[in-house]
């Protein structure tokens, strides 16, 4: 009976037959592996002609008022969806106060932006649109822009079907949330959560075992291994004012609440190790150093090397392969529509 079993063992780990794995199980219990199909947003079905408007609206510099900066100058999507730089850059090269966190997989936030005050893609696309630091434009000159377009009010005609006025601002919104929707990365940590032994190196795996027997998963959890919960930079130990500037609060701007200082959102870490530069300031180029300060600063520990290069070989199980996108034809501009301002 011993052989027959033992033989039957064999024969499915032959035939890669995922065998069990307190490892996984446990993980399973606090990550979940992607989903396999695009993710449904909250009142806007997502449908193939929003996803088409939404990428051209995400390429358009023509919604700044300079037409400079479209989504994609600070969500580049061939360099992990960010910008690689400490704080942005927008409008007349003003840099902007934070660092831009990736599109890649934002919809499966719970809120967006590092304080978390939009509470979704549609509502966070209003946003930069009109900052001043980004785009500098305002709904009314969109709107415009996009109605001088036949081109564009026929696609948002297409992709809002029966609506008058359909190229408004509100359905800009709704058409980069759909087209976001569609920014999800299957890693390598998904094909092993769902049963791919092979997927995760040894080192990632004891990475991982670490990342949840430390504590750093009480707060980086769930899809996107983050992206949900808000807690206190330098929740035991506050980092210096160089990585932690005092002039910006977090979620205290929100809530106005004397204990939200200095809270931010548990960052999301899917492409973790394509968004360098580092934290809401951006100030740290290093994941490894990340990694060290946020052991310190929200766990009071001090990683040993080789601690932290396991973890660091986890955070990289987590780039994913970012979808195929082909680069829209935008509609052409006409004597109507709103020329650039400086
Ligand atoms: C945050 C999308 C334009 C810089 C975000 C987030 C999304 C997003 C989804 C939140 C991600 C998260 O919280 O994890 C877009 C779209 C844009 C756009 C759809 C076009 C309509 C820009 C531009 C810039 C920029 C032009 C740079 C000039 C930033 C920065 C943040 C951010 C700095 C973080 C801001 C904060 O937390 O206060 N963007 N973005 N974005 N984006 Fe953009
Ligand atoms: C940010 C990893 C523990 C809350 C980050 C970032 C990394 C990271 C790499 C930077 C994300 C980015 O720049 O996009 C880790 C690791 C941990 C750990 C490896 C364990 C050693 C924790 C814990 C908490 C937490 C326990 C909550 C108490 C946060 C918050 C941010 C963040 C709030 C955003 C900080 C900011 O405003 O810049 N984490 N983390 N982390 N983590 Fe952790």
């Amino acid at each position: 009976m011993r052989h027959i079993l033992t033989a039957l063992l064999a024969s499915a780990a032959l035939a890669g037959v995922a065998q069990a794995d307190p490892l996984r199980d446990s993980a399973l219990e606090i990550f979940k592996p992607l989903p396999s199909t695009i993710p449904a947003v909250k009142d806007n079905p997502v449908t193939p002609e929003k996803i088409e408007l939404g990428k051209a609206l995400f390429f358009d510099p023509r919604i700044s008022a300079s037409g400079v900066f479209s989504c994609y100058s600070c969500h580049n999507l061939t360099t992990g969806g960010d910008d690689n730089m400490e704080t942005s850059v927008g409008h007349g090269w003003q840099k902007g106060p934070r660092n831009s966190p990736t599109v890649l997989n934002a919809v499966l936030n719970e809120a967006q932006f590092w304080d978390g005050r939009a509470e979704d893609l549609k509502a966070q696309a209003k946003g930069p649109v009109q900052a001043g630091v980004e785009m500098a434009n305002t709904p009314a000159v969109v709107e415009a822009t996009l109605n001088s377009m036949p081109a564009y009010v026929n696609l948002f005609q297409v992709a809002f079907p029966g609506e008058e006025n359909a190229a408004n601002f509100d359905n800009m919104a709704k058409a980069i949330e759909a087209f976001e929707a569609t920014l999800v990365t299957p890693a390598p940590f998904d094909a092993w959560l769902n049963g791919d032994d092979a997927a995760l190196s040894d080192d990632a795996k004891a990475g991982l075992q670490l990342f949840v027997d430390k504590g750093c998963s009480s707060c980086h959890s769930g899809v996107n291994v983050g992206g949900h919960g808000y807690y206190p930079f330098g929740l035991i130990e506050k980092p210096g004012s160089e990585i932690l500037p005092p002039g910006d609060k977090g979620r205290f701007a929100v809530t106005e609440t004397a204990d939200d200082e200095y809270v931010f959102r548990a960052a999301p870490l899917r492409n973790i190790a394509l968004t360098a530069p580092y934290f809401h300031s951006g100030k740290v180029w290093d994941l490894a150093v990340a990694v060290e300060i946020m052991a310190e600063s929200q766990l009071g520990e001090a990683l040993k090397p080789e601690e932290t290069a396991q973890i660091v070989a986890f955070l990289d199980s987590l780039t994913g392969t970012v979808p195929v996108i082909t680069l829209p034809n935008l509609p052409p501009e006409t004597a109507t529509t709103p020329r650039p301002t400086a």
